[in-house]
Order: C-alpha cells, then structure tokens, then sequence
C-alpha cells in the first residue's frame, strides 16, 4: 500500500472480509481472457471459499493467480467539508480489502462440507436447516457433485480512507459537517473516523464530561447494557432488557455514552419521523455518574440529532425530571391550547 496511514490489521481486514455480502473475484482463464465474478465466500480456517458448477468458466480459472476484492463505501465528503474554496479536497471515504492468491479446489468432502456450513452460517445464522456434513443422505451427493474452491488469507490487505491524511482541525469541521448533514452512513462515518484518528480533539457537538465518551450512533453490542442499565427504571417494569435493547436497536435515534472502558453509562433515545413527529424514551444516566452534566449532554445530543432536529412537535413523559427538559423548552401538555377539534386519543396494548 502506498500510503501506510491507511493500512488496516489483518484481522480487522479479515473482519472486513467475513462480513461482507459478496466479493469479487478476478482472474483470467488459461487463455489470458479476464474473469470477473460477484461471489459469496465464506471465511473459514485461513481461507476464503466458494463453490459453483464442476463445469464452466470458474472451473477453467482453478490454479490461476487471483484477487478476490470488497469494498464499502462509508461517505461522500465534499470539497467543502474541508476547504471553502477548493475543489481538490472532495473525496470518498471508504474500506477495503483485497486477497491476493491462487484459486484451489477443495477435494476432501469432510473439508468440503466444514466449508460450505462456514458459508451456511454466515449468510443464514438462524439455522433452519440440517447440519451439513460430509456422509449425511441430504448432503453427500451435493458436495460430490459440487466444485467448491478456495483461495488461502495468507496475503490480505485491507485499507480504511477516513480522513488520516487530513489535519486534527480539519477532521472536527468535517464531522461537524456530517452531523449536520446526517445523511444515511454519516453518523456511521463520524463513528469511524474517530476511531480511526483517536489523536483527533473532541468535537463539540460531542463534548462531554471528563472520562465520558459520547457516541452518536453507538454500537448494537450496547443495546444489552442500555436494557440492563434501564430495566429497574420504574417505567419499564413490564419490559424485559431484551425488549429494551431491541427498542434502541430499533430507534432512528439514540445516542450514548461509554466509560474508558467503553461500558455504557449513559443513554437516550427517541422514535421519530423526522418531521412531524418525535417522542423521547429512556433517558438515563448510570447512578455513580448523575448529576455531573452527562443528562444535559445526552438530551443535547438527541435533541440534536439528524432525525429528531427538524421535527415539529416532540413528545415525552416524564414522572420527576421536568426541570431536565424544560431547560430546552418542553412545556406540561395541560398548559398548550388543545386542537380545535374533538378527538380521542387511541391505544393499542399488546
Ligand atoms: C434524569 C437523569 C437522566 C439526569 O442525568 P444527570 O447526569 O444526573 O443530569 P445532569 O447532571 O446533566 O443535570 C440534570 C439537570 O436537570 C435537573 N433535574 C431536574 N429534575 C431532575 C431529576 N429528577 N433528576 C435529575 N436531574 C434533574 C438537575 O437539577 C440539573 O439541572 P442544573 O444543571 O440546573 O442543576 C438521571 O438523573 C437519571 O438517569 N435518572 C433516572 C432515570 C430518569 O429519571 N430519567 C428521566 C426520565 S425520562
């Protein structure tokens, strides 16, 4: 790679690799024509595997030098972001990983079988199906008549362009930027280029108290502390932690904070059409850290949020922390004029 600044671990390319819903692979037939294919692999052992008909162009490509390629595009970045007058910063972040090897096929049927149930669980992890195994009557006759092939991770390279070359200052107006254009990916992006540049002050919208990380799109592993950090509070006490965390999973809006040790300490989410209508649930912050400002910086940042800060009307309900909210305008429903129609407001319990 050119530029080391952008190579990533192996394993994190490896990752990359695994979670990817197709790859690429290139090669050429002995005739020196070019082949290009859209495959799904399965990561396995040390090696990524395919499979397809014993006939065919693939089968001509077995023993030929090969790169079997992913990528994912993670943002867009105008000129702008970077530089008010130039047009030359304008560029795409993004990952990448790319194999280089020799294609093999896969002869032994217990390794064929180990194979394709590598595969099986990647792209249907809810099972749903007879395990695969080499002298099992559902499968044996498959594998024997199946071309399975593989090409060895020995040498994987994986790039992650999230703005390393760009200086700290620059980084923080162009994530300032993301946030304000919240764009589907961009929270994702700000998540990553954090990571990726951990020299890279704060940016304000994400300022937070000291030892506290704020995180504008946390990660799904945290919906299982968020439901067992919630699940005492006395508004969930008919929810379970699961149907918690599935709540903020299901959020276009929620917003955390971690410790150093990235355990969650703080949490607030709302649901939101993101014009009409938003309604803010479960806002809490771990009880050794109340009272330090992290509420204040949680509802901040929600308030603020691609999806919830244009929208109209935004509801919650709260049994003794009106002073919180009113510091941001909300007001007691009893006290806003009520529409010039009758109506009846309607529940569904389930
Ligand atoms: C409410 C809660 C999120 C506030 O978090 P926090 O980190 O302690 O809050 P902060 O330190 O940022 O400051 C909270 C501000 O709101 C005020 N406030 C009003 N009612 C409050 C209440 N019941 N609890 C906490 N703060 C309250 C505080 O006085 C403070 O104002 P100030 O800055 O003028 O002194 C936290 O106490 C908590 O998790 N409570 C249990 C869960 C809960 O009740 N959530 C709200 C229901 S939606």
């Amino acid at each position: 790679m050119r530029k080391p600044m952008y190579a990533m671990p192996p394993d994190a390319a490896r990752r990359l690799l695994a979670d990817a819903p197709a790859v690429h692979l290139c090669t050429t037939t002995p005739d020196g024509a070019p082949v290009f294919r859209t495959l799904n692999g399965a990561v396995c052992d040390d090696t990524i595997a395919f499979h397809g008909a014993p006939v065919g162009e693939k089968s001509l490509t077995l023993g030929r030098p090969c790169v079997v390629a992913w990528d994912e595009t993670i943002a867009q970045i105008p000129s702008y972001f970077v530089d008010p007058e130039r047009a030359c910063p304008a560029t795409t972040f993004y990952r990448s990983v790319q194999v280089h090897g020799v294609l093999t096929e896969v002869t032994d049927p217990a390794r064929k079988a180990r194979l394709m149930a590598a595969l099986m669980a990647a792209r249907q992890p809810e099972g749903g199906h007879v395990p695969i195994t080499a002298d099992h009557p559902l499968y044996r006759k498959a594998l024997e008549g199946i071309l399975v092939f593989e090409v060895p991770l020995a040498d994987i390279t994986g790039k992650a362009k999230l703005g390393q070359n760009r200086t700290p200052a620059q980084l923080v107006r162009l994530m300032e930027h993301l946030w304000r254009r919240g764009d589907p990916g961009d929270l994702r992006a700000i998540e990553l280029v954090r990571a990726h540049n951990p020299e890279v002050p704060t940016p304000p919208f994400l300022a937070a108290p000291a030892g506290v990380t704020l995180r504008c799109l946390p990660a799904p592993e945290l919906a299982v502390q968020a439901g067992a950090l919630l699940a005492t509070e006395y508004w969930n006490t008919e929810m379970s932690p699961a149907a918690i965390a599935a709540a903020h999973l299901g959020s276009p809006a929620w917003v955390a904070a971690v410790d150093a040790h990235g355990a969650l300490v703080g949490t607030a989410r709302a649901i939101t059409d993101r014009s009409k209508r938003a309604w803010v649930y479960d806002v809490c912050v771990a009880p050794a850290l109340r009272g330090g400002g992290l509420g204040k910086r949680l509802v901040t940042l929600l308030l603020d949020h691609p999806a919830v800060r244009a929208v109209r009307t935004v509801w919650l309900a709260t049994r003794d922390a009106q002073g919180l909210y009113a510091r941001y305008g909300f007001v007691d429903c009893a006290t806003v004029p009520p529409p010039p129609y009758t109506r009846t407001e309607m529940v569904l319990r389930r």
